[in-house]
């Protein structure tokens, strides 16, 4: 099915675009935030963004839409809980950056220089969040690969 192999190359593109992005935003953010500085951490965020919102929608139809190994499968499947557990604490994570950023934008936006103390513990949170992802790859591909199965 052209679907099903699209779904997984986005899925997969995703995970290409959003490491680099998340770390790139964690790189800016360590860097000088004059106004270069600060377009290169709004680039940053805005791919590590686009790239959420495609792993988040093609892994859900994938896992449920019954293009994969079906919803029975994923949802006894110790490795999946992982993915979502560890997808779980990257989101909850984000909610600081996330706002501090619109916050930052929105300044940036009307000709002024936003207050960035909070940067160094922002790009701490982008480099956590970079190995969860790649703690996320880890359970993807044994889940994809039958590992995880309760016996
Ligand atoms: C940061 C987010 C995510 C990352 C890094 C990620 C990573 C991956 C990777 C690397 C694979 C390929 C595994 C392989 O074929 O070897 C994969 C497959 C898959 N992912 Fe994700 N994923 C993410 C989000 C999601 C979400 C939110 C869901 C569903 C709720 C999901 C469901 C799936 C499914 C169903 C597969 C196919 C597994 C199979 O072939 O049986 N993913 N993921």
């Amino acid at each position: 099915m052209v679907i099903r192999w699209l779904l997984a190359a986005f899925h997969l593109l995703a995970l290409g675009v959003g490491l680099g992005a998340v770390w790139a935003r964690g790189r800016a953010l360590r860097g000088t935030l004059d106004a270069p500085g600060l377009r290169r951490a709004f680039y940053a965020d805005s791919w590590w963004g686009v790239a959420a919102l495609v792993w988040i929608s093609t892994g859900v139809i994938r896992a449920f839409g019954g293009y994969e190994k079906g919803s029975f499968y994923y949802l006894h499947n110790h490795f999946f809980w992982a993915k979502m557990v560890l997808l779980g604490v990257i989101l909850a994570l984000e909610i600081g950056p996330m706002i501090t950023l619109i916050r930052w934008r929105s300044r940036v936006a009307r000709g002024e220089l936003p207050d960035t103390r909070a940067a160094s513990g922002m790009a701490v949170v982008s480099f956590v969040q970079a190995g969860l992802v790649v703690l996320m790859v880890l359970a993807a591909t044994g889940m994809a690969r039958g590992y995880g199965v309760p016996r």
